[in-house]
């Protein structure tokens, strides 16, 4: 019985410093542009072969930081886009589209970084990861 009551009390403990605890979502508002790139993504069916943290096809690489990566970047993102590159299909888009495209991964890219090792597991059971704003 005793057993019982103490598991009840640390379980609604725990829940109440769970629920009750701030957590951080970061959140990032897509300009125009950004969303006009993310549909570009969608309707050419980018996520069909890459991945963006993680979820994706898997027959290119993961983009998710791809924007910031030292040897890489809007440049070289944009060299890909019309060529092709080994299976990828090359495609027709306009200045303006590829543009829009590498600002929606230039905004992906400011939104954290994957993969992310540098995760902390807290008292309560949260798991607090770096964000790129901290
Ligand atoms: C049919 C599969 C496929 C589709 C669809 C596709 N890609 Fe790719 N992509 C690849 C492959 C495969 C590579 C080359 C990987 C390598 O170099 O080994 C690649 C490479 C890239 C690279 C260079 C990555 C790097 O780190 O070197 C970029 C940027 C890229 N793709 C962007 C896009 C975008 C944006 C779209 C949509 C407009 C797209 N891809 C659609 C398969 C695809």
């Amino acid at each position: 019985m005793i057993v019982l009551v103490s598991l009840i009390v640390i379980f609604i403990i725990y829940n109440r410093l769970i629920y009750s605890s701030e957590s951080y979502y970061p959140s990032i508002a897509l300009s125009p542009k950004a969303i006009k790139g993310q549909n570009l993504w969608q309707s050419n069916n980018c996520w069909s072969c890459h991945q963006i943290y993680g979820l994706g096809g898997y027959l290119g690489p993961d983009l998710t930081n791809i924007y910031s990566h030292p040897n890489k970047g809007p440049d070289y993102i944009n060299t890909f886009l019309n060529s092709g590159i080994k299976s990828m299909p090359y495609f027709n888009f306009t200045e303006v589209e590829k543009e829009a495209i590498i600002e929606y991964l230039k905004v992906i890219d400011q939104s954290g970084f994957y993969p992310n090792y540098e995760a902390d597991i807290e008292a309560t059971g949260w798991v607090k990861i770096k964000y790129k704003d901290e």
